[in-house]
């Protein structure tokens, strides 16, 4: 990876300029991504209206999504944002029928934990596996003790976009299958820094977006459901998009679509289907598991950098239980994020630690320039 990274790096023009370590709340504009923004805005000049290749181009990145996610293109739909995929598929469960209950997290990123919440007036029952004394452990005990044969869905954030945690998903899934449970897994802040086979994995859903590790843009959610065809479950939401046959514009029949588009709605992000095609290929092109071993190297530098200054940890050493985010507890976070950025460091905070996560176009020298700055600024540390 190293013999290639100077070349890598010239893709993304900001990292001249910053220090980014932000990937966790934006990836960096990559050359192509802008090519790819260009090229709609030259169809636009072009043709005006060119709806048969705009909806060909959202065809083309569910194919990209399907190569990432490893699972047939049917099997993904395409949002403007994982609450949207996550508000249709809560609105294809029934809580009324039997099975009330869906066990989330304390690791949940807000809308999640909003969406199941919002379940409540339809007669959900929500019930949360609780971090462990550390606060970034959660035993399978806890999921142990809470899923039952009253349990609809479990929802699972892979990686916690507050401390950084990997969850084990594997295990919960088993336990959850096995009692007859609904899997859902909310990939936002893993999905392009860690490789993944939805087959293998055997959730029955996995969304996110592809603003972050994608290299993508805002206003695209997506969401693999698992076996759409077969599933039984069809949301509430809808719209022309989620037809059968788009084209059928039949105000007397709503036909939802037998694949996972049902769970989509109305006129895609057409300019941001461009840009997240082109980052996606981007990640791919480069490898998921060549991404994590950079992520592992850069992540096992700031972990060591921390840790040899007796500053403190919030996110776990081990390798295998984080993601390419690595908080730090801070006396005064966002003092410090503006210190960092004065320093033209880009990271962000949260729950008053810092978060610095990396990506494949990270090198050595970022993390350096990191400490140095750091180092300057260590009364905002917590020790
Ligand atoms: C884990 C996680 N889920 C969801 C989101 C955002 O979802 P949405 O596309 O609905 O804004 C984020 C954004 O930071 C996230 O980190």
């Amino acid at each position: 990876m190293s013999t290639d990274l100077t070349t890598i790096r010239q893709e993304f023009p900001l990292l001249e300029a910053k220090t980014y370590l932000n990937s966790c709340s934006y990836g960096v504009l990559a050359k192509p991504v802008e090519a790819a923004f260009r090229k709609y805005l030259e169809s636009r000049h072009a043709h005006g209206s060119d709806w048969e290749v705009w909806v060909g181009e959202l065809e083309n990145l569910r194919a990209s999504l399907a190569r990432l996610l490893g699972c047939p293109p049917d099997d993904v739909s395409v949002s403007t944002s994982l609450s949207e995929s996550v508000n249709a598929l809560a609105s294809s469960l029934d809580p009324t029928q039997g099975r009330d209950t869906i066990v989330t997290t304390d690791f949940d990123f807000p809308t999640s934990s909003q969406i199941w919440l919002a379940q409540e007036r339809r007669g959900a029952r929500v019930v949360r596996a609780r971090a462990d004394e550390t606060g970034v452990a959660i035993p399978l005990a806890a999921f142990e003790a809470l899923i039952d044969d009253r349990t609809l869905l479990v929802s699972l954030p892979w990686v916690c976009y507050r401390n950084g945690v990997k969850l084990d998903l594997k295990p919960v899934i088993r336990l959850a299958r096995e009692r007859g449970a609904l899997v859902f897994v909310d990939a936002y802040q893993a999905i392009g820094s860690l490789p993944l086979s939805a087959l293998e994995l055997g959730a029955d859903f996995i969304a996110g977006g592809c603003l972050k590790y994608l290299l993508g843009t805002a206003g695209i959610g997506f969401m693999y459901v698992r076996n759409s065809e077969q599933s039984p479950l069809i949301p509430v939401t809808t719209g022309w998009f989620a037809q059968a046959d788009i084209n059928a514009m039949d105000i007397y029949r709503n036909d939802p679509s037998p694949m996972a588009r049902r769970f989509e709605s109305g006129t895609p992000n057409v300019s941001a289907t461009y840009a997240c095609t082109a980052g996606i290929e981007l990640v791919l092109d480069v490898g998921l598991q060549a991404i994590r071993d950079q992520a592992l190297h850069l992540t096992g530098l700031i972990v060591d950098g921390v840790q040899s200054r007796g500053w403190t940890l919030v996110t776990p050493a081990s390798p295998d239980r984080h993601g390419s985010l690595i908080a730090i507890a801070a006396k005064d976070a966002p003092a410090l994020v503006r210190a960092l950025a004065d320093d033209d460091i880009v990271v962000s905070e949260r729950d008053n630690n810092l978060r610095v996560s990396p990506h494949f176009y990270n090198d050595d020298e970022d993390i350096e320039r990191l400490f140095a700055s750091l180092e300057r600024n260590a009364g905002l540390l917590a020790v």
